[in-house]
C-alpha cells in the first residue's frame, strides 16, 4: 500500500534473534546441522518476506521463542496432549507452533493448521524439513470467511492465534474470535500473542486496518463475545516488554512509544 514503508520492519540479519530455544528446535526436528543453519534461515526467510511483507517474518519474530516463553507452556502441552482432540493453529505463517508441540510430543496427526497464504505453509516444511513427517491437515482459508461447518467435526484442545488476531480491526476481530467460539467446545483452550498499545487502537497496515489492544480492551472485546456466544471463558491476559519476548531494542525503533506485547491463554468454562 502506498506510503507504508515496510522496510523499517525488516533486518537482514538474524543475529541475536535466534534464541537458544529456537535453535534447539530447529536443528533437533529439522536435523539441520549447526554448519548448515544460518544459510539455511536466511534463504528461507528469502523467500517467505515477499509473501505479505509482515513484520514477523521481516524482524524474524517467527524464530522467536513464541508460546515456548509462557510461564503456561506445561500446561498448553497438557491440554494439547488430551485424548484425540485438535490443534488448529490460526494464521500459522510457516507453522513454527505446532512443530514446537511436535518437539514436545504432540502428535501431528492432531494438528490443523489454517493461512490464507499456502506457499508460508509450504515453505515451513522447507524451514523444518520435515515434508512426510510433518502430518498437520493444512486448510487454506480466510478465516474470516470460513464457515465453520467446513471444518470435519473433531474436538479442539488448543487453538493458537499467535500474531493473528490484531491483523484485523475491532469489528473483524469480533467476527474472528467468535468464529473460535463456534469452533470450540468447553475445555478448549486459546493461546496466543500478538503486538499491543498501552493506548488501545487502530492502524492502517499494508494488509489492512488492525486493532493493537491493551488489557482493558482485550477483556472488553472478550466481554461482548461471551455474551453474545453465551459462553464463559477463562481468561488471562498478561502485558509484557516485547524484549520478553526476545526482540532487540533495534527492532522496535519504529514503534511509538506505548509499545508492548500481550500474552493470553483462555479456557473454555461453559
Ligand atoms: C503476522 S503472521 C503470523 C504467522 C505465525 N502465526 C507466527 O506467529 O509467526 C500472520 C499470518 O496470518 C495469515 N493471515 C492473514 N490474514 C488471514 C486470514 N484472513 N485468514 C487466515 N490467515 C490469515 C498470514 O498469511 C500470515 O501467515
Amino acid at each position: 500500500m502506498a506510503g507504508i514503508d515496510t522496510s523499517v520492519w525488516f533486518r537482514r540479519e538474524i543475529g541475536p534473534r535466534l534464541t537458544l530455544s529456537a535453535r534447539e528446535i530447529l536443528l533437533q526436528w529439522s536435523g539441520l546441522d549447526e554448519k548448515e543453519l544460518l544459510p539455511h534461515l536466511d534463504a528461507i526467510r528469502a523467500q517467505a518476506w515477499p509473501l505479505g511483507e509482515y513484520p514477523c517474518i521481516g524482524l524474524w519474530m517467527f524464530l522467536l521463542p513464541g508460546l515456548a516463553a509462557f510461564p503456561q507452556f506445561a500446561q498448553i502441552l497438557a491440554h494439547a496432549k488430551r485424548g484425540d482432540g485438535i490443534v488448529l493453529d490460526l494464521g500459522c505463517g510457516l507453522g513454527q507452533d505446532l512443530r514446537l508441540l511436535a518437539v514436545h510430543g504432540v502428535p501431528t496427526t492432531q494438528m490443523w493448521a489454517l493461512d490464507v497464504e499456502e506457499r508460508l505453509w509450504e515453505l515451513g516444511y522447507d524451514l523444518f524439513r520435515d515434508r512426510g513427517r510433518m502430518a498437520a491437515a493444512f486448510i487454506q482459508a480466510d478465516f474470516l470467511q470460513l464457515a465453520p461447518t467446513t471444518l470435519p467435526a473433531a474436538k479442539l484442545n488448543v487453538v493458537i492465534a499467535a500474531q493473528f488476531l490484531h491483523l484485523f480491526s475491532w469489528e473483524k476481530q469480533l467476527e474472528a474470535v467468535k468464529k473460535i467460539v463456534d469452533l470450540s467446545s468447553p475445555g478448549t483452550m486459546l493461546v496466543g500473542y500478538q503486538q499491543g498499545r498501552q493506548r488501545a487502537r487502530e492502524y492502517l497496515r499494508p494488509w489492512g486496518m488492525m486493532f493493537y489492544h491493551n488489557r482493558e480492551s482485550f477483556l472488553r472485546l472478550w466481554d461482548l463475545v461471551q455474551q453474545e456466544t453465551r459462553t464463559n471463558w477463562t481468561i488471562e491476559i498478561q502485558e509484557v516488554r516485547l524484549q520478553e519476548w526476545g526482540m532487540q531494542d533495534q527492532d522496535l525503533e519504529w514503534m511509538p512509544e506505548d509499545r508492548m506485547g500481550i500474552n493470553f491463554v483462555l479456557i473454555r468454562d461453559l
